[in-house]
């Protein structure tokens, strides 16, 4: 950080000395001259959906334009490889360390470390649960309750003339922010209402394998189910091809919500096989830099910032998916 930091005091020194010189303000960068100076240590959770595909490329291409370093570490799921590729920041003296966090809880030993260290730590996309929050700068990412919370108003919305709705949930990764978040959002919303009964909950890992597999033993032992809640698209892609192979109609026999709204998940909502996504964006690396410059020059950054998100219909998802990046 003093590196960086020094390269944009001298950055600064130059940029005010061409001013001084009646020279155009072209030559310096945002960052303030830093330039590839500034070194960024980011750990991955792993490539267990196609948001996680999109957040990477993200997050990659976002510091190649801005010409900095990024030491990226995929921990495949694993908390153990999170903390190691952390440590092994600290050890490399980078500038900034981001990472997105596997499960919530366990994380204050380590996030200790770095703040020993003078490394200022930004966590992207998932949150931590811990009660120190000066262990980390700034949480970049979405509203998980408020994504439950939309799937939960279209459900009742859906629903609003049904006496009895049997509900199945794909649950995200065991102990993960997503996870336990869509969770409780959806059960704010109709928790309090009897006719919504939740027969079987399980996690389908955010994976489609995992999806597929969980609603295949769902679909044995509940034999009228009316909606799956799954956590992401890539489960409820799993789940539909279970229904399918079932001999049932996903979207129609059997509603199907999910969160995310990749390329794939929109493509089965325009479909009809899905009825509804509730977005959450996986596109964090722009904002992700301008974080990370802030905290390595030692600037105040907001505790809290949280990602921009709509819900798709099936028609709206034929309108958007021409353009959808990812
Ligand atoms: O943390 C974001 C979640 O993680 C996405 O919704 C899911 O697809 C991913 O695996």
């Amino acid at each position: 950080m003093k590196k960086f930091m020094g390269v944009a005091a001298v950055g600064a020194l130059l940029i005010a000395l061409a001013g001084c010189a009646g020279g155009s303000a072209g030559g310096g960068d945002e960052a303030g001259g830093g330039g590839d100076e500034l070194v960024v240590g980011f750990s991955q959770v792993g490539a267990e959906s196609g948001w996680r595909t999109a957040n990477t490329i993200s997050i990659q291409d976002a510091f190649t334009d801005a010409g900095y370093e990024l030491k990226f570490s995929d921990a495949q799921g694993k908390q153990e490889n999170q903390i190691k590729a952390i440590r092994s920041f600290i050890q490399q003296q980078v500038d900034v360390i981001a990472f997105s966090p596997v499960v919530e809880s366990g994380w204050d030993t380590v996030l200790k470390e770095a703040k020993d260290a003078g490394i200022p730590v930004v966590l992207t996309d998932r949150s931590v649960d811990s009660e120190d929050d000066s262990l980390y700068e700034s949480f970049l990412g979405s509203d998980f309750i408020a994504e439950g919370e939309k799937a939960g108003e279209w459900v009742a919305t859906e629903f609003a003339d049904a006496d009895k709705v049997t509900i199945v949930e794909l649950q995200g990764t065991t102990g993960a922010a997503p996870a336990n978040d869509r969770a409780e959002g959806l059960r704010n919303v109709i928790g309090d209402d009897a006719k919504f009964e939740i027969v079987a909950s399980q996690t389908g890992d955010f994976t489609r394998a995992g999806g597929k597999q969980v609603m295949e033993a769902f679909l044995k032992s509940n034999p009228d189910i009316d909606l799956v809640y799954a956590h992401n698209d890539d489960m409820g892609l799993g789940a539909i091809e279970a229904i399918e192979a079932a001999g049932m109609t996903p979207g129609t026999d059997i509603k199907i919500v999910t969160v995310d709204a990749v390329k794939d998940g929109m493509t089965a909502l325009s479909e009809g096989k899905i009825n509804l996504i509730v977005e959450c964006s996986p596109l964090l690396g722009p904002q992700l830099v301008e974080i990370a410059e802030k905290v390595a020059a030692g600037e105040e950054v907001e505790k809290r910032i949280v990602t921009e998100e709509t819900t798709f219909t099936q028609e709206e998802a034929t309108a958007a998916l021409p353009d959808r990046q990812y």
